[in-house]
């Protein structure tokens, strides 16, 4: 049994000879057809991940929910349209992300615009747009906002962001609910209660919830129910009953075999048990819940395929191999020391195997996918995928190198579908002058 695949799409399979097949289509033919490096996404196992928190809160919170998908994740148009097809809610942060989920058919009713410092052009198209709502960071944003609303005299649904002063365990780059973070309304210094007042005061933001999001890829799930209880907390001493309440998103997946597995069933039951406590002993209606997962939901479902170009041995012996991506379109490994596994997409590994560094084609020592990994010898041409690919890779991909992005496939029932196609250099793109001459 190989191990490995059970990081894959849960579709992924190998024929006797080893070749890898996601959603019934080999990778080999894959790649021939759309060139190489590919990323795919498996809609299996995004509907799968999506089933089973849906799933978890029908039987567990009698409040009502809502899932949100955050698109920093990944988010394209076409991708968009699959999302708001399977009657998810987005959560954007640009005009970019606003105006891709227009396109892609989501109710403004269904988005929420987030970020710590939203633009006067995106506020606007926010407000024109009439999205529900606008998820307000700090006290400057709150005011420019009360003074676009009183110009444009019209009421606009508010949520606030919150920093509940709860610290996770993960990357201190994930960590978004410790005091120090730049988002959200700190509680311990009294932001939070002067936001909430203002807000209640104003003629012009009508405020419907709170928000937090504590962190990403986390797996104890205490610090939710924490933050929760302070929200509550909060609301409560301003008077102010919550008819919506978010938790963010953040629930981890496993990149490596032996990584934890977050428990979304615990996820939910442990937020659930805390609101019906903390509602319960203030006679409050529960609130409806959103929840705003990313990497949870299309995490797992990504592959990235590379082909094998250069071989070569260091002086200290190690095998380094070389493959036609990298840092460009997976930043993770070299922006958070981020760990993966690869495998041989066409064949089992067999021979000896050798201590080897799994590096990208841009001009950065700190371009390695993977620093060390066993391999056995491999040829130029031969493909190497690597699992869950799906969040924060593409999405924070760059033109490094004037590096092509890659094209992006959605494979489901035998079908591939390209939902972004691959960047062409010979095109005439953001790096031309319009009124020059090529
Ligand atoms: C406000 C908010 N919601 C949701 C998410 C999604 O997090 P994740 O992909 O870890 O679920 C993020 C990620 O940064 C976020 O900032």
């Amino acid at each position: 049994m190989d191990e490995v695949l059970k990081l894959f799409p849960i579709t992924t399979r190998r024929d006797p000879k080893g070749r890898m097949t996601i959603a019934g289509q080999s990778l080999r033919e894959l790649v021939q057809q759309y060139g190489s490096p590919l990323y795919l996404y498996d809609g299996a196992t995004l509907r799968s991940q999506l089933a089973l928190l849906r799933k978890a809160f029908e039987a567990e919170y009698r409040g009502g929910f809502e899932i949100t998908y955050a698109a920093k994740a990944y988010f394209s148009l076409e991708m968009a349209k699959r999302m708001a097809s399977m009657g998810l809610g987005v959560d954007v942060v640009s005009l970019g992300e606003l105006k891709i989920a227009g396109k892609a058919g989501f109710s403004p009713k269904r988005v929420h615009f987030h970020g710590n410092n939203k633009t006067v052009p995106e506020l606007l198209f926010a407000m024109e747009w009439g999205i529900s709502d606008i998820v307000v960071d700090n006290l400057s944003e709150l005011v420019l906002l009360e003074f676009l609303a009183s110009e444009k005299k019209k009421i606009i649904n508010i949520w606030l962001r919150i920093t509940p002063g709860v610290k996770v365990e993960t990357h201190q780059y994930w960590q978004t609910g410790d005091i120090a973070s730049k988002f959200g309304l700190p509680i311990n210094d009294g932001q939070a209660s002067e936001g909430i007042r203002f807000a209640q005061s104003s003629r012009w933001l009508k405020l419907r919830g709170l928000h937090t999001h504590v962190g990403s890829q986390v797996f104890d799930t205490q610090p939710y129910a924490e933050a929760l209880r302070r929200l509550i907390g909060l609301a409560e001493q301003e008077e102010f009953i919550l008819a919506e309440l978010s938790p963010g998103g953040g629930l981890g997946v496993q990149y490596l075999l032996d990584d934890k597995m977050a428990d979304a069933v615990d996820w939910v039951q442990t937020m659930s048990a805390a609101l019906e406590h903390e509602c319960g002993k203030r006679g409050w209606p529960l609130p409806k819940l959103l929840l705003e997962p990313g990497r949870w939901l299309v995490g797992q479902a990504g592959v990235a395929v590379y082909s094998v170009g250069a071989v070569k041995f260091s002086s200290d012996g190690m095998y380094i191999v070389a493959v036609d991506g990298g840092m460009a379109d997976n930043p993770r490994p070299a922006m958070y020391q981020a760990h993966y596994v690869a495998a041989l997409a066409d064949r089992l590994p067999s021979g000896v195997l050798k201590r080897a560094s799994l590096v990208g084609k841009y001009c950065e020592s700190g371009d390695q996918l993977i620093p060390e990994l066993k391999l056995p010898e491999v040829y130029r041409g031969e493909l190497i995928a690597m699992p869950v690919a799906g969040a924060y890779q593409l999405s924070m991909s760059s033109n490094y190198n004037m590096a092509s992005r890659p094209a992006v496939l959605w494979l489901e029932e035998g079908r591939a579908e390209v939902m972004q196609r691959r960047e062409n250099p010979d095109e005439r793109g953001w790096w031309v002058n319009d009124s020059a001459q090529d």
